[in-house]
């Protein structure tokens, strides 16, 4: 019979995590490198997932499945369908737990294959309602910024729930690394909660300087200024440790990196591990960054060009 297929893809965020909690914009890009492609199909019996965290019926997935789960019922629901007599598969190399997105990039894919099974196109508020029913089964209260990016094929300004495209001049090289160490949004956010709440006025400060960064970054992709992104890349990651959401995997990646000759590094995402951003000025280097961070303990890494607006 038919087959619906749903197709999104990993994100980083390039600057703007935690204080795009407290309302302040955020930049990601989609990691075309790391697409994730899910299908639908009708099989008689339970609801079945086949990926490569877990193959078998939906109802006894494992937590790290708990919130494409909670988007994938809500999906049906949504689309008047039954809770059982389909089989979902998802294909993909987006590590899970890293900051990636592998949780919204899963959901966004099954959610689109699921309305492509009975004919049907979500748009981008219905994809986005969606996989937040979902993200908010892994961490409480999400930006959205997610749910926005892994469904985008292009850079994103996010703020308050939209996104914007961007002007994207740049010409340079990201590497991302993974520490190899589970992130962990959900502690993370809330351990920059409490730093607010024991000191308020170095807390609003550091939420409110990340968004200034976010802001200057605009330029600096508009204007190709590598060297300035690199240099607020560097210091986000000072804010971010500072509000407690750095790790000493994460500190020694960076530290690497810039040792390397990265114009500049940060975490991405959530943090306490999860993934890194190095800035390179150009191939070369990038691939000389990869190699230090695959030596200083990375587990992985993947080159991205920040001029790449399309998926290849
Ligand atoms: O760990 P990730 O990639 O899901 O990113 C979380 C980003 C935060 O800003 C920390 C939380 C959020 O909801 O935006």
């Amino acid at each position: 019979g038919r087959v619906g297929t749903g197709h999104t893809r990993a994100k980083a965020i390039l600057v703007g995590e935690h204080a795009v909690v407290y309302g302040e914009p955020a930049i990601a890009l989609p990691l075309a490198s790391l697409p994730m492609r899910a299908t639908a199909r009708r099989e008689d019996g339970p609801l079945t997932l086949e990926s490569v965290l877990y193959s078998g019926t939906l109802a006894d997935a494992p937590e790290v499945l708990a919130a494409p789960r909670a988007a994938i019922e809500a999906t049906l629901d949504h689309l008047g369908l039954p809770h059982h007599g389909i089989t979902l598969s998802t294909e993909s190399t987006i590590p899970a737990a890293r900051g990636l997105g592998s949780s919204a990039a899963t959901a966004g894919a099954l959610a689109h294959a699921l309305a492509d099974l009975v004919g049907r196109t979500l748009t981008p508020q219905e994809h986005f309602d969606l996989v937040q029913v979902g993200e908010r089964v892994a961490h409480g209260n999400p930006s959205g910024l997610d749910a926005r990016t892994t469904a985008s094929t292009e850079p994103v300004w996010f703020q308050a729930g939209e996104i914007r495209s961007l002007d994207l001049a740049l010409r340079a090289h990201l590497v991302v690394a993974d520490t190899g160490v589970h992130g962990r949004t959900r502690v993370a956010v809330a351990d920059v909660r409490s730093f607010r709440d024991r000191h308020p006025a170095r807390g609003a400060e550091l939420v409110a300087a990340l968004g200034q960064i976010t802001r200057d970054t605009v330029d600096d992709l508009a204007l190709d200024r590598p060297q300035d992104l690199g240099a607020r890349m560097t210091r986000a990651h000072g804010m971010l440790a500072e509000l407690g959401v750095s790790s000493p995997e994460l500190d020694r990646l960076v530290g690497a990196a810039l040792a390397a000759g990265a114009l500049g590094a940060k975490l991405t995402g959530g943090g306490q591990g999860g993934c890194m951003l190095a800035l390179a000025a150009d191939a070369t280097s990038a691939g000389t960054i990869a190699a230090a961070l695959r030596r200083a303990g990375a587990a992985r890494t993947w080159l991205h060009r920040t001029d790449a607006r399309r998926p290849a």
